[in-house]
């Protein structure tokens, strides 16, 4: 596949079995940032969002959101968006193909602008990434909407509340659940969404929503109740830390029998990623917004992991835990019921000499003594972070290629990385 305009093919080197020792600070969670820049379209005025990650899937929506007409501009972490009166209502193909999490501008445009023609979002490697249950929630509050050459058309005389059932086959929708929240708050009348998501960030985005004026109540429920109001008022919100980074982290920590404390996260927002690595056996303390790792004298015990909406296990951190029981004392079980297939960087973990059977979208992983580095590729955002985790403790020295992938979602993770004392390098 030749190289998209626009995206370097830098690459990650990495000399492995470096045990990583010292502090790391967590960015703001992507995946809570997203939502909160596109419900800026709420209010017309000036959003201000501090700890706002400096990631490409944020430079991306951004130019979504200026393609509407909203101005925006960083200081640092802190990113200003000017939202005009009216804004257009077209999200074309080529902008929302690289950044799946545009469609959460089909909720403000038809509250705000009562129509909306947005590009249907591509799959991905982790699946077929279907909106189905986005658009139920939006005809359900009184849009009418066709799919016709690749795009949503969706209009509204005025949205009303309703009651919608957003669970599908696989559980409840994050993205779903944001969307429908942000048409919900200006519909007119009360809106229930039952088997809504739990995720830390759609309660922030329902906390931000209230902070503009908004009347939300079940806020981290699986029943969210709203009222609608008829207009809301810009304000300044401060984007919660990343759960999946801060898991990232303590995986490279035990991964590399390291020694690391990692600040800035939120304990309550990992309580199953930390059980489930207690249950290996790692030694973690959580004090205040800091969790400490030492694994200095750790080899994980097998543990079987099946992922599932929140509170459960989050989809996001199977990858990273796959590459860390390859080195476990026997045979673990990996089955991810949100995306089952989402098991691509199996084959880049077996090319480094992991021992992993795939059977019915169950991995079946038998530790390991050692890994080997080896040129692997990047897929999708969580794999490469898994890569880099088996990378950092392979015996030699892995490249990893199409790093763009991981440039999405973790900030300047070589940087951090080498802080701790990683052997990771650049290179174009
Ligand atoms: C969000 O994606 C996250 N992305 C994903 O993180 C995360 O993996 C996912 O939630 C699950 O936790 C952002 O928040 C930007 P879903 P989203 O709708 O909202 C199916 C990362 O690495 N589904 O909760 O797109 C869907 O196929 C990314 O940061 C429908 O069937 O996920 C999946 O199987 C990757 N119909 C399940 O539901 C729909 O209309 C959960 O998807 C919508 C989803």
């Amino acid at each position: 596949m030749g190289n998209s305009p626009g995206i370097k093919m830098d690459k990650f080197i990495i000399e492995g079995g470096k045990s990583l020792r010292g502090d790391v600070y967590i960015s703001g969670a992507k995946n809570a940032a997203l939502p909160l820049m596109v419900a800026s379209l709420l209010a017309p005025g000036r959003t201000v969002l501090k700890n706002v990650p400096l990631l490409n899937d944020v430079l991306f929506l951004e130019k979504v959101l200026q393609h509407l007409g909203v101005k925006t501009h960083h200081e640092n972490h802190t990113l200003v968006l000017d939202v005009p009166d009216t804004f257009h209502t077209e999200a074309p193909y080529d902008l929302v193909r690289k950044m799946r999490a545009s469609i959460y501008v089909l909720g403000p445009m038809l509250a705000r602008m009562k129509k909306a023609c947005v590009s249907i979002p591509g799959g991905c490697t982790i699946g077929t990434r279907p909106i189905d249950l986005h658009l139920k929630g939006m005809e359900r509050l009184g849009a009418r909407i066709t799919t016709e050459h690749g795009y949503i058309k969706a209009r509204t005389k005025k949205l009303a509340g309703g009651e919608v059932f957003l669970s599908g086959t696989f559980g409840p929708s994050v993205g779903a659940t944001c969307n429908v929240m942000m048409a919900a708050v200006l519909a007119q009348g009360t809106t229930i969404i039952r088997e809504a998501s739990q995720e830390p960030e759609v309660a922030e985005l329902a906390l931000f929503l209230n902070r503009m004026g908004a009347k939300i109540t079940g806020i981290g429920s699986k029943t969210l109740t709203i009222t609608g109001v008829n207009q809301l008022c810009p304000t300044e919100y401060s984007v919660i830390p990343d759960r999946i980074e801060a898991g990232t982290f303590i995986t490279a920590a035990a991964i590399t029998r390291g020694k690391v404390s990692v600040h800035n996260c939120q304990a309550a927002h990992l309580r199953a990623v930390i059980d489930k690595l207690k249950e290996t056996g790692l030694p973690l303390q959580c004090e205040g917004n800091t969790i400490h790792v030492d694994a200095t004298n750790y080899i994980p015990e097998p543990v079987d992991i099946t992922t599932s909406a929140y509170p459960g296990f989050p989809t996001d951190m199977q990858a990273q835990m796959t590459s860390l029981l390859c080195f476990a004392r026997g045979v673990s079980h990996v089955r991810d019921t949100i995306y089952p297939e989402r098991f691509i960087h199996i084959q880049e973990l077996l090319r480094m000499g992991a021992n992993i059977q795939m059977a019915d979208n169950m991995a079946a992983v038998t530790g390991v003594k050692k890994l080997s580095g080896a040129p692997v590729m990047a897929s999708d955002l969580r794999a490469s972070a898994t890569l880099v985790l088996a990378a950092l403790a392979a015996r030699g020295e892995s490249a990893i290629l199409r790093i763009y992938h991981i440039d999405r979602g973790y900030e300047k993770i070589e940087e951090k990385l080498q802080k701790l004392g990683a052997r990771i390098q650049r290179q174009q």
